[in-house]
């Protein structure tokens, strides 16, 4: 890091402060404020965080204007390509791909601890049987705190190994669970001669009485989805995972704070939305309707799956989907599937718009992701959930980051307060 450049700021009351100006290896440079309260006795203001940094971290950067994303350096469409969920696990966590050693016995150590303790699953019993699976999901996760007692221990490093090693391996098993649940089906155990998405496909769709037959393409697809959404740096969910943690709390609690902030429709939450939407909409004739329903300031619409905080350019995560879901959709013989005709054809009307050309709105990651999931099987109260299971890995990396740099300090911003002045209770 290069901190010889200097940026000046000029206060009002006429004092000239000096703050060192430092350099990532890629993207803009920042402005390191941390000595400005002590210099200046004023904070910066800067809700939703749009010019804030918030840490340093080597995971995963993003080109918003050029549309690039890359984990640890290599490119999404690269690895959506090429690797596989688990060893785009490794790579988030460790830094690097893993050699074939090392990949075997990543995948083996998670594949053995995919069982969830038997008495979670009384738990479950607990939920009413209409619960949203992302309720049960924040709720299982957070208990988990209970069940493990033995990987809690932040500050010892094989604790943290073992929990986040758990949490990865059991996510699809909790999830897999409450969608169960939800429908009253038995619970259907692991079964460790299946890869991670296999696993998954099967813990959701098998039943005891029958024989269920994985679709490699649905398996194939739903670990492609699984990579696109391992990680995103310091969205919503993990920044809530990182400030849960900085207080020293356990990782399952961190985890299941994530879970809490993704489920929101602004961000991992849209996936579920956007299939609404498209329902809501029903047929080509009525989209002008709806695109002109999300440019009025006057109604608070917004087309969901477009537009992003950092990608001012066509995420390069939805232009894979839009392949996979091609590929899906071909597979069940659905290619003139309405929902799909829809989304083509909002996408292309959207931009095409000048509103949305303007304040450079594109389709984002949850835009093709639930026609996808839907075409697979998955009910859409699921969509959030599984993009929870991937993001599992990102939230888990983030949170080690963090736990490992030994100038982490608890997360603890300031306000500019504008409610009443002191005054005497009479
Ligand atoms: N439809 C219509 N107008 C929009 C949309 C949209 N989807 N998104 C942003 N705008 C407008 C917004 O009204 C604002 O206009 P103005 O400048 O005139 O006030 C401008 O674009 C900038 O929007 P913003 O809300 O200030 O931008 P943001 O960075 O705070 O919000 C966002 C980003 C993703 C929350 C927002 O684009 C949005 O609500 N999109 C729909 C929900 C969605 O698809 N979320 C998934 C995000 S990607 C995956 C994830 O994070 O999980």
């Amino acid at each position: 890091m290069n901190n010889k450049k200097i940026a000046k700021l000029n206060l009002p009351n006429g004092k000239v402060i000096e703050l060192p100006v430092i350099s990532g290896s890629l993207g803009p440079d920042v402005i390191d404020i941390t000595s400005l309260y002590r210099q200046a006795d004023m904070f910066t203001f800067d809700p939703g965080f749009t010019s804030t940094g918030s840490c340093k971290s080597d995971i995963t950067f993003i080109d918003g204007d050029q549309g690039i994303l890359l984990h640890r350096g290599y490119k999404i469409e690269d690895l959506a390509e090429k690797s596989s969920f688990l060893e785009t696990s490794y790579l988030l966590m460790y830094g690097d791909l893993p050699s074939k050693e090392k990949k075997l016995e990543f995948v083996n150590s998670i594949t053995m601890h995919t069982m969830l303790n038997e008495q979670i699953s009384n738990f479950y019993r607990g939920f009413k049987d209409n619960a949203h699976p992302m309720a049960i999901l924040c709720g299982v996760v957070g208990a988990m705190a209970a069940f493990y007692h033995d990987s809690t221990d932040i500050n010892n490093a094989d604790e943290r190994k073992i929990a986040s090693y758990r949490l990865i391996a059991k996510m699809p098993t909790i999830a897999a669970m409450a969608y169960k649940f939800s429908i009253g089906q038995p619970f259907v155990y692991p079964n460790n001669s299946l890869n991670y998405s296999e696993n998954f496909l099967n813990m959701v769709f098998s039943v005891p009485a029958e024989k269920y037959e994985i679709n490699p393409i649905f398996a194939d697809a739903l670990d492609k989805i699984l990579i696109l959404h391992a990680d995103h740096e310091q969205n919503a969910s993990t920044s809530t995972v990182r400030l849960a943690g900085s207080s020293g709390a356990n990782p399952f609690a961190c985890i299941a704070a994530g879970i809490a902030s993704l489920w929101g429709p602004a961000h991992g939450g849209a996936n579920e939305a956007v299939i609404k939407m498209l329902n809501e909409i029903e047929s080509i004739d009525n989209i002008k309707k709806f695109i002109d329903k999300a440019k009025d300031k006057n109604d608070s619409f917004r087309l969901m799956g477009f537009g992003h905080r950092v990608y001012k350019n066509y995420d390069p995560r939805a232009r894979v989907l839009q392949k996979i879901a091609e590929k899906v959709l071909k597979e069940k013989h659905l290619l003139d599937n309405k929902l799909f005709d829809l989304a083509k054809e909002l996408e292309y009307l959207a931009l095409n718009d000048d509103y949305f050309k303007e304040k450079k709105l594109y389709p984002n990651v949850d835009f093709y992701s639930g026609i996808i999931l839907k075409a697979i099987g998955f009910p859409v109260s699921l969509f959030t959930v599984i993009f929870a299971v991937a993001r599992t890995v990102g939230w888990i990396s983030h949170w080690n980051e963090m736990i490992s740099d030994q100038n982490s300090k608890i997360g603890r911003p300031r306000q500019l307060y504008t409610g009443k002045p002191q005054r005497e209770l009479s």
